[in-house]
């Protein structure tokens, strides 16, 4: 026994930022964007706080799932970007939809919506829980130094979530760590104590070496993927849908190349809505599912990478 997916819902927030308007924030322009990474435009919260987004993307899965908010049993949140340390997103998000049930935040940056979908599937297997809201929510633009042009342009806000229960849908898993901050690394607010004497310590933001980061994500997607598919005992030919983390369209087109599996088979959101980091695959998945083309019995894998370094991909069972 393991999981089957019972509802799926987003939230993007309202505001578009087309690649033109970034030009005239930093040095940059529609062609570079458009070549190098594939995103046309992004949505950048205003005033949608990470456990707003958190919220609406759980009661459209809720809506979904054709359940109520009180048959949620738990809620597993994951994210890089609630706007306080508690009370956790999931506490927020618990406290908005009307929830009464234990909820917890989880954080293995872009890769974490899959950490938290398998640890979902552990307290499915553990028994007592019918209804599990796993939930990706990213506010990244708080955490972007918006006058560097290497990661400004990429990254977007916004939440995925889904509704999961009992069923055989989960066929295979893999979930990788290499604590590693030379590649990515994102400080956190290092305080006023008038005792701390690290002068090294960051700003909050994003440092990301873009070409190491790259290499790092064509090589974890295509044995990430190829181990799970392996795992559950199927090939490149048997997959319907890929759900990759949508970082940047070239690391998509080498990975296709490298497993075999033609771009067709690729869910691409990112032209539209960018890196969102671990909100990437809940989003994408919500809308490949609300486009009708998925179909009960489909095999589906999702694939992601970031920080951590971590990544992580699982093949599901429609
Ligand atoms: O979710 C976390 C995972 N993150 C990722 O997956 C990111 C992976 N990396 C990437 O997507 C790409 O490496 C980037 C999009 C970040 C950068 O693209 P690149 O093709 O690897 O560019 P680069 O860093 O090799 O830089 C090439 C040139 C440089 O100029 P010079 O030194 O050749 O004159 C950069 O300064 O492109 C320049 N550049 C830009 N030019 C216009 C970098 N960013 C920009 C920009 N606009 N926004």
């Amino acid at each position: 026994m393991s999981i089957t997916i019972k509802g799926t819902g987003y939230y993007l927030p309202k505001k578009i930022v087309t690649n033109d308007e970034l030009a005239e924030i930093v040095d940059t322009n529609d062609e570079w964007i458009v070549r190098r990474v594939g995103i046309k435009e992004r949505r950048i919260a205003t005033c949608e706080t990470t456990e707003y987004m958190a919220a609406e993307a759980a009661k459209n899965a809720i809506k979904s799932a054709g359940i109520n908010a009180n048959e949620i049993d738990l809620i597993i949140v994951s994210t890089i970007t609630g706007e306080k340390t508690a009370p956790t997103v999931a506490a927020s998000v618990q406290s908005i939809i009307g929830a009464e049930c234990p909820a917890f935040d989880m954080n293995s940056a872009c890769s974490g919506f899959i950490f938290a979908l398998d640890t979902a599937v552990s307290y499915i297997v553990r028994g007592g829980f019918r209804n599990i809201l796993v939930i990706g929510a990213e506010r990244v633009s708080k955490i972007i130094d918006w006058s560097d042009r290497s990661t400004c342009v990429i990254f977007g806000d916004g939440a995925g979530a889904f509704v999961v229960g009992p069923g055989n849908g989960y066929l295979s898993s893999i979930l990788y760590s290499r604590g590693d901050s030379s590649v990515i690394d994102i400080p956190s607010y290092h305080g006023d104590s008038p005792f701390w004497t690290d002068e090294a310590s960051g700003k909050p933001y994003i440092i990301m070496h873009g070409q190491e980061t790259f290499k790092f994500a064509v090589t974890r997607m295509t044995e990430d993927i190829n181990a799970v598919l392996e795992k559950a005992g199927l090939s490149a030919c048997d997959v319907d849908y890929i759900v990759p983390h949508q970082a940047n369209m070239r690391i998509i087109d080498f990975a296709s190349k490298r497993l075999g599996i033609g771009m067709e088979k690729f869910f691409i959101n990112l032209d539209k809505v960018g890196n969102t980091s671990s909100a990437s695959i809940p989003i994408a998945a919500a809308q490949l599912n609300e486009s009708g083309k998925l179909k009960r019995g489909d095999i589906v894998v999702f694939s992601a990478f970031g920080a951590g370094l971590s990544s992580a991909a699982c093949v599901i069972k429609w």
